[in-house]
């Protein structure tokens, strides 16, 4: 369809983004992630190899993807270094070369992920349940400009200036918070091991994209988290603190909008969350105690238990709008095998209204009530499937009631967690 694909998750996180990038990476020149930091946790399963992500791009299990980290994502060196040393020692990757890091990505330093875990305790029962990496105060300092950039995080002097603007003033609020101050010098000093390794992938990344993209390679943008959980767009205040939606992959990577793009979003066939916040469709009975039993549904990122329901039309045609979704790779069919039902949210009733769209501030109305109805179920496992002739007809008529109620095909079906278990109907390059 297009040289240029952007990856964006649909829902709370967590739909099987890695696994889709992963999947279409094969035949990517570029992957590059443009938003979010080691909160995102993406899985990709090759060969019953299990490799999770947190910095580094989900092409990276592609032998030839050049794999980029944008100016808009938050970038933990000791989170990035380890995750290197583990593929390299794993074999997934066989040198570094291939990574590019953009010179202008903020540093997630020690007091930021400190800041995070203060916040968060201080807020007790309110606390939005961040993944505790430090990512909303590296955001604030970003926009407050008072941030530290890869370019500085490189040059131990301009590091060190950097520091002594930013620096007292956050540990004013780390000691108010009953934390323990940071040293400059500390920093400093830290940066300088960190660098040894991770400084040789400066670059400037949009000039990179922008180029792949005028020879018309391959490229393919892979967000973090999901739509409900954008900044702008989500479920404020329980979101992440940047942009998710598949839009901002062009502004927030430093390059114009190519002619011509094909947005993949991506759909869990059921909705998960993990963290504080609302989740109208969130089911606390059997239906969403098998789907948390069933989908293995623990957060990549911080091993929590995600809360599980159904999938939500209203919600996902907001998203299709908000993303300006083409297509939709629809992931986890399997896990619904042995339902005698498939709860579905149809709706939304709200006062005398029925919503069919619905804007996610309407979450926290009082009297919102979600309207279901029940699919029939399928017996047959799925895990595995490569032919969709091979799906139960239940299954089909699932993913066909998906397709017309969102109005966006589906040529992607993914049947297990493995690159192969999947489901694939249309070549989305080209
Ligand atoms: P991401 O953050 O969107 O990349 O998703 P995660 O990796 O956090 O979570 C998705 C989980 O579901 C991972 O454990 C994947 O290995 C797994 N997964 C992805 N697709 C499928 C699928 O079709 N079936 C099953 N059973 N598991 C899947
Ligand atoms: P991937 O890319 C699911 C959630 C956290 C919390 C909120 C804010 O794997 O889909 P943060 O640490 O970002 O300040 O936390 O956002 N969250 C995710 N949930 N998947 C993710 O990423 C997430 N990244 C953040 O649980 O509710
Ligand atoms: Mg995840």
């Amino acid at each position: 369809m297009s040289n240029c694909l952007i990856i964006a998750g649909l829902q709370w996180g967590d739909e099987g983004k890695g696994k889709v990038t992963d999947l279409l990476a094969g035949r990517a020149d570029i992957v590059a992630r443009y938003q979010g930091g080691a909160n995102a946790g993406h899985t990709v399963v090759v060969n019953g190899r299990q490799v999770i992500l947190h910095q580094v791009p989900s092409g990276i299990l592609s032998p030839k993807a050049t794999c980029v980290i944008g100016p808009d994502v938050v970038l933990d060196p000791e989170t990035l270094l380890a995750e290197i040393e583990s593929l390299l020692a794993s074999g997934v990757m066989t040198d570094t070369s291939r990574l590019v890091i953009s010179r202008a990505a903020h540093v997630v330093l020690p007091y930021h992920k400190a800041l995070d875990g203060l916040r968060e305790k201080a807020a007790g029962k309110n606390r939005i349940g961040t993944t505790g990496r430090g990512i909303g105060p590296t955001y604030e300092d970003m926009v407050a400009r008072r941030g530290v950039r890869f370019a500085d995080f490189c040059d131990p002097e301009r590091l060190a200036r950097r520091l002594d603007m930013a620096l007292p003033e956050r540990n004013a609020i780390i000691s108010h918070l009953g934390g323990d101050p940071f040293s400059r010098d500390d920093l400093v000093d830290r940066s300088r091991d960190l660098g040894n390794v991770l400084c040789r992938h400066i670059g400037d990344s949009g000039a990179v994209l922008a180029k792949a993209l005028d020879a018309g390679q391959n490229v393919l943008f892979e967000s973090a988290q999901g739509t409900l959980l954008d900044v702008l767009h989500g479920t404020y205040p329980f979101v992440t603190s940047s942009t998710t939606t598949a839009a901002a992959a062009f502004p927030l990577s430093g390059i114009g909008s190519p002619q011509s793009h094909t947005t993949l979003g991506v759909v869990k066939a059921y909705t998960t969350r993990v963290g504080s916040g609302p989740f109208p469709t969130e089911d606390e009975g059997e239906f969403g105690t098998r789907l948390q039993d069933q989908g293995a549904e623990f957060g990549a990122t911080t091993g929590r238990p995600r809360r599980c329901g159904a999938l939500d039309f209203p919600t996902l045609r907001y998203a299709v709008r908000v993303n300006g979704v083409d297509r939709i790779a629809l992931t986890k069919l399997d896990v619904l095998s042995g339902l005698d039902s498939v709860r579905i949210c149809v709706a939304y009733r709200l006062g005398d209204e029925t919503l069919d769209v619905i804007h996610p501030d309407h979450f926290f109305d009082p009297g919102l009530t979600p309207v279901y109805e029940e699919m029939p179920g399928w017996k047959d496992a799925l895990t595995g499937i490569q032919e969709h002739s091979r799906l139960p007809e239940k299954a089909r008529l699932y993913v066909d009631r998906i397709e017309r109620e969102l109005g966006v095909p589906i040529p992607i079906i993914s049947t297990g967690f493995e690159r192969d278990h999947t489901i694939v109907l249309e070549d989305l390059w080209n």
